[in-house]
């Protein structure tokens, strides 16, 4: 918005931001608003201001590509602007549609009444982004919607609903009409009243519980202690809000510039600004442009209603596309649709779904045992067992009975995406969608594009994702695509470290205190152990007898009926089911089992278990980048982030990576393979990028 457009309306201006996508409040749009008001506040005929978003929505807030960067000296910063806008005279209304985030919720706070249209969401998200907001969000907030709503919202991020904000005191009123209109007429009423404007700075009822009860705010800093856990923003937001029931609202203010400045620049933000760029990078393909037709999916058919069939059926269910699922026979039908039916009932009890809702999801799942129950689908996700012969047959009968436009996914883990499509006349038809299980709870979507796959059928499954509330990446055609493929990496380090000396709760506390929500032995007991035994002796034929086998003490575990969690006990045993106890029996064997090995057991430090783990990891992620297998770092980053854990605040493995140094990671390879083995070699773009002094950010 070089300057903002006008609309006179009588007496009553209407200034509309106007900067797509999301109207960000970047420099040219705060010259474009401070422009506007000198004119209009000199402006005799005009009585009051409405301001309101051209587009899709009112304000995403902050344009987030200028943070870190220099901002022009002759263009007031956002707070200056809000500070400047609420002490005008005359009455400014905020005319909020479509969402009001982050500093444009801030700039309507800053206005003297707020009214929004039906289906508008509200928020300030930036702890999101490793910040807090820094344009008197945190001191305006408390003061309009009370303490208790302001440290809920700002330290979650949540935005809410027209509702939701209304009740809380937000926003003034909801229009029933058209919002424009609505925003004049109040514009108009408050400029004949003629009394000064009510400014969020000056109000102090919002205040007066927490100013009584100053202990609420370490009550609510010890119940934060999960979700916050490793990062900084949280921490300041609630620092901020205990400022505005402490400090005059000029000092907090401060105070809030203060905090703010020392986040926006360090690496908790750049990484969780790398992560949000990255999520809405993935669905760029330079060679799928964003005008590939795509089918439209209407309809879907799922085979296999197993583990991750009946998860898969029940993600089309939530985002409401009929789906059909056929199993192979009756019996195992009845026995999926029960677990599915049972997993909703299961968040129906827990108050996380209505009853009705649940009734219409079952009443959107079909079960069959022919395919020619899915004939007509769009879509069909095979999710069969995990066998060559079995998938290959499955897909020549998908080919025998599918409508021409249908697209055949695979969810195979393992198995070879082109040849599975081979077994079909239309391999261009043909593409993995890798679920993550729990399907209808992890976010990740491996998209897999097999050497055939076409720009339409590629394009629809990247859409589909969006559609189904996942985050889709595209990867190539390799063993473990890009997720598994850096996880066997970290799994092989992690046991060996065990064998060498370490034991599994020392492994999993490191990891855990990097950020992970659990570490790999806690992971593996929660997946269960068997799932990992099946393959390794799958695969035994296929070992090479002169490489060190990582699956020693696992093996051993499992032939002690140790699965894990569900057998309550593995690496740990369990208390409560649930809670991992280090386990006498369990050292006993690791230390027996070094020692067979012929291993004499070291002290590792803390520092050795964290390298030994993610830097293979990250050498893995730059061979997957170097392949091909994967577009870019970014897109490994959101696999991790979404599919793994790896802490949002640390960026992903490539971004935490280029944090540390790849020259640092690069001769700790050289080390590792000196002492280890040839596996640990570091990869040949690890070298370059490191020789170059340049990171994984630079390709
Ligand atoms: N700044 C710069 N670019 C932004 C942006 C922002 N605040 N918000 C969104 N964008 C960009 C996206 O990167 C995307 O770009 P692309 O098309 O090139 O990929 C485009 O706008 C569209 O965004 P989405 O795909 O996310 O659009 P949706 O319709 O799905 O979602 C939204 C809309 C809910 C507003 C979502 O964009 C969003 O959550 N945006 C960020 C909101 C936010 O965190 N605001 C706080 C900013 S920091 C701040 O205000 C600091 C202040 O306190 C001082
Ligand atoms: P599962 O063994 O739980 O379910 C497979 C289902 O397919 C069974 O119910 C079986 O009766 C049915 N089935 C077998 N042949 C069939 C046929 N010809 N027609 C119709 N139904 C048939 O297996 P799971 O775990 O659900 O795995 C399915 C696929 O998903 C595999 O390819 C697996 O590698 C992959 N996968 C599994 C993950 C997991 O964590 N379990 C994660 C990601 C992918």
């Amino acid at each position: 918005m070089s300057a903002a457009p006008i609309e006179r309306r009588g007496p009553i201006a209407v200034v509309r931001l106007d900067n797509p996508p999301v109207n960000g409040l970047g420099a040219a749009v705060r010259a474009g608003l401070e422009a506007a008001f000198n004119d209009l506040l000199a402006d005799s005929d005009v009585s009051a201001i409405v301001i309101a978003g051209a587009g899709r929505m009112f304000s995403a807030g902050a344009d987030i590509k200028e943070f870190g960067k220099t901002p022009p000296t002759n263009v007031p910063n956002l707070p200056e602007l809000i500070d400047w806008l609420e002490a005008s005279i005359k009455p400014v209304v905020a005319a909020i549609h479509g969402v009001a985030a982050g500093g444009g919720l801030e700039l309507a706070l800053g206005c003297h009444y707020r009214i929004a249209a039906p289906k508008t969401r509200v928020g300030l998200p930036e702890v999101t982004l490793g910040i807090l907001p820094g344009a008197g969000g945190t001191q305006r907030l408390p003061r309009v919607a009370g303490v208790e709503a302001a440290l809920d919202l700002i330290v979650s991020g949540r935005l809410v609903s027209e509702r939701e904000a209304l009740k809380l005191g937000m926003i003034d009123a909801i229009a029933d009409g058209d919002l424009i209109d609505a925003a004049v007429a109040k514009a108009i009423e408050l400029a004949d009243v003629g009394e000064n404007p009510r400014r969020s700075s000056t109000l102090s009822d919002g205040l007066t519980e927490a100013q009584a009860n100053p202990g609420l705010f370490d009550a609510f800093r010890k119940s934060m202690e999960k979700r916050a856990r490793g990062m900084n923003a949280p921490y300041a937001c609630v620092r901020c809000i205990e400022a505005a029931t402490r400090l005059p609202f000029a000092e907090g203010r401060r105070f809030e510039h203060e905090e703010f400045k020392a986040l926006v620049t360090a690496v908790e933000a750049r990484a969780m600004r790398h992560a949000f760029f990255a999520e809405r990078e993935v669905s760029k393909i330079p060679d799928v442009p964003d005008s590939t037709p795509t089918q439209p999916i209407e309809s879907a058919g799922v085979i296999g209603c197993g583990t991750m069939g009946g998860g898969i059926a029940m993600v089309f269910a939530n985002a409401g596309i009929p789906v059909t699922i056929v199993e192979s026979d009756e019996g195992a039908l009845d026995n999926g649709l029960t677990k599915i039916r049972a997993n909703y009932q299961a968040t129906v009890d827990k108050g996380r779904m209505s009853q009705q809702a649940m009734d219409e999801r079952m009443a959107s799942i079909t079960g069959a045992t022919d395919f020619a129950a899915i004939a007509d689908a769009d879509i069909v996700v095979e999710a069969v067992f995990e066998e060559m012969a079995v998938k290959q047959q499955v897909f020549r009968s998908l080919d025998g009975i599918c409508q021409p436009d249908v697209v055949l996914a695979t969810n195979t883990s393992t198995l070879d995406v082109d040849t599975i499509a081979a077994a079909t006349g239309r391999p261009e038809s043909v593409i993995g969608t890798h679920f993550f299980s729990p399907a209808n709870v992890m976010r990740l979507l491996e998209v897999v594009r097999g050497a055939k796959s076409s720009p339409q059928t590629i394009a629809t499954a990247m859409g589909l994702s969006k559609t189904l509330g996942k985050v889709g990446v595209l990867v190539g055609v390799c063993d473990g695509f890009v997720g598994n493929r850096m996880l066997h990496q970290y799994l092989r380090e992690a046991a060996f470290l065990v064998e060498e000396g370490a034991l599994p709760q020392d492994v999993d506390r490191v990891i855990f205190e990097f950020g992970f929500p659990m570490g790999p032995f806690a992971m593996s007991d929660l997946a269960g152990n068997d799932v990992g035994w099946r393959i390794r002796k799958a695969q035994a034929a296929e070992r090479p007898s002169n490489q060190r086998y990582s699956g020693t003490l696992a093996d051993r575990i499992c032939e002690r009926g140790r699965f894990g969690q569900k057998t309550g006990a593995g690496w740990y045993r369990y208390k409560d089911g649930r809670t991992p106890l280090p386990d006498p029996d369990i050292e006993a064997l690791i230390l027996a089992t070094s020692q067979e090995l012929g291993m004499s057991r070291r002290v590792i430090s803390d520092q050795e278990i964290l390298e030994r783990c993610l830097y293979p990891l990250v050498n893995e992620g730059a061979k997957i980048l170097d392949e091909g297998i994967a577009l870019r770092a970014s897109d490994v980053d959101v696999v991790w982030m979404q599919g793994y854990g790896f802490p949002r605040y640390r960026g992903g493995p490539m971004f935490w990576a280029d944090t540390v140094g790849l020259d640092v990671i690069a001769a700790a390879m050289r080390r590792f393979q000196a002492e280890h083995g040839d596996w640990m070699a570091p990869a040949p773009l690890l070298e370059r990028l490191a020789d170059e002094g340049t990171g994984f950010k630079d390709l």
